[in-house]
């Protein structure tokens, strides 16, 4: 839906008005209810080819998401859902009457077979920036560009996990708990990924506080939709990027570990690359296991395969603008 920009800026000023009387204490209900609506009438219009709201809109969601405020976290879910079933229908509607996201027959063999396809086709990998990064000979400026938003990506998956688990029964949330586990270090201080991510980047000098922002509507469009779909009551839009995010982590990890080594590293802080290198593997092939159990019905099917689809464009679209950024400070 496209709009004039002088109405989509008066969209996005009702919604972030809206959600501030939303999140003050003691706020009305009638004041929540506004903040909910206010926001899904922005993200009617909250689409790449419309700048002023789609940068408005993720804006605001991805501050909803990134707040770590325990007294306003069920305001601040009710505020996100009306807006996420404007996403979701936009996303399966656009894929509607394309056959290659319907998989009409009910083995597990042809999910499979379509899954890994999809995800491989538009593997990171195959980005011209990543060829620069691990093929090429990109400066220290470059890598640091690249790991400042190795960051963001990588901090909240054990908040993804744990919103996923919620809407799983017992004996699937408990495999998925597993993972969160690993992904938090056991029980060990100091071993949770993201500190031993955090360990790599502070020796780097790369920024890397919980409280450090994106600046871009990419970023901000790519890491809110995992949490849309971490939230989801259909766990197929979670499965699908829980796999995708498991499966491509050993190759692009490895070669980030190679492309630190080659850069003299020292050994001890490339472990959050090489614990990924070696142990998703596992992981994508356990969700894999859980969407062959979960994800039954053809419906559930084409979410799954919209939600990858989804998924991976926000992802190229993140490496476009970060590709752009290290090209630009390349520029003489
Ligand atoms: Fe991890």
């Amino acid at each position: 839906m496209t709009t004039e920009p002088g109405h989509s800026r008066a969209l996005v000023d009702r919604a972030t008005e809206a959600i501030g009387a939303a999140l003050r204490a003691g706020a009305s209900v009638d004041a929540v209810a506004s903040g909910a609506r206010e926001l899904a009438a922005l993200a009617e219009h909250a689409t790449p080819d419309d700048a002023v709201a789609h940068a408005g809109y993720h804006g605001l969601l991805y501050e909803l998401h990134e707040r770590h405020d325990p007294a306003t976290y069920a305001v601040r879910r009710f505020l996100c859902q009306p807006a996420y079933e404007v996403e979701e229908a936009r996303i399966l509607r656009a894929r509607a009457h394309d056959p290659s996201f319907d998989v009409p027959e009910a083995t597990s063999a042809a999910l499979r077979e379509r899954l890994v396809a999809a995800q491989e086709r538009r593997s990171g990998l195959r980005h011209p920036m990543s060829a620069h990064l691990f093929e090429g000979r990109p400066s220290h400026r470059d890598v640091l560009v690249y790991l400042e938003h190795h960051w963001f990506r990588s901090r909240g998956f054990h908040r993804e996990l744990t919103e996923l688990s919620l809407s799983l029964p017992p004996a699937e949330a408990c495999r998925v708990v597993a993972n969160l586990h690993e992904e938090l270090g056991e029980g060990r201080p100091g071993r949770a990924h993201p500190e031993l991510l955090q360990r790599l980047l502070r020796h780097m000098g790369v920024p890397c506080e919980h409280e450090h922002r994106p600046a871009w509507p990419e970023a901000w469009a790519y890491l809110n939709n995992r949490v849309r779909c971490a939230r989801s009551r259909e766990p197929a839009w979670a499965l699908a990027v829980v796999f995708s995010l498991e499966h491509g982590t050993p190759a692009t990890h490895g070669s980030i570990h190679a492309l630190l080594q080659r850069m003299g590293m020292p050994e001890p802080l490339l472990e959050f690359h090489r614990i990924h290198m070696l142990g998703d593997a596992a992981h994508a092939e356990a969700f894999m296991q859980q969407i062959e159990r979960l994800v039954v019905t053809r419906h559930a099917r084409h979410v799954l395969l919209c939600s990858l689809d989804h998924h991976r464009a926000l992802g190229l679209r993140y490496f476009d603008r970060i590709w752009r950024e290290i090209q630009r400070q390349e520029a003489p």
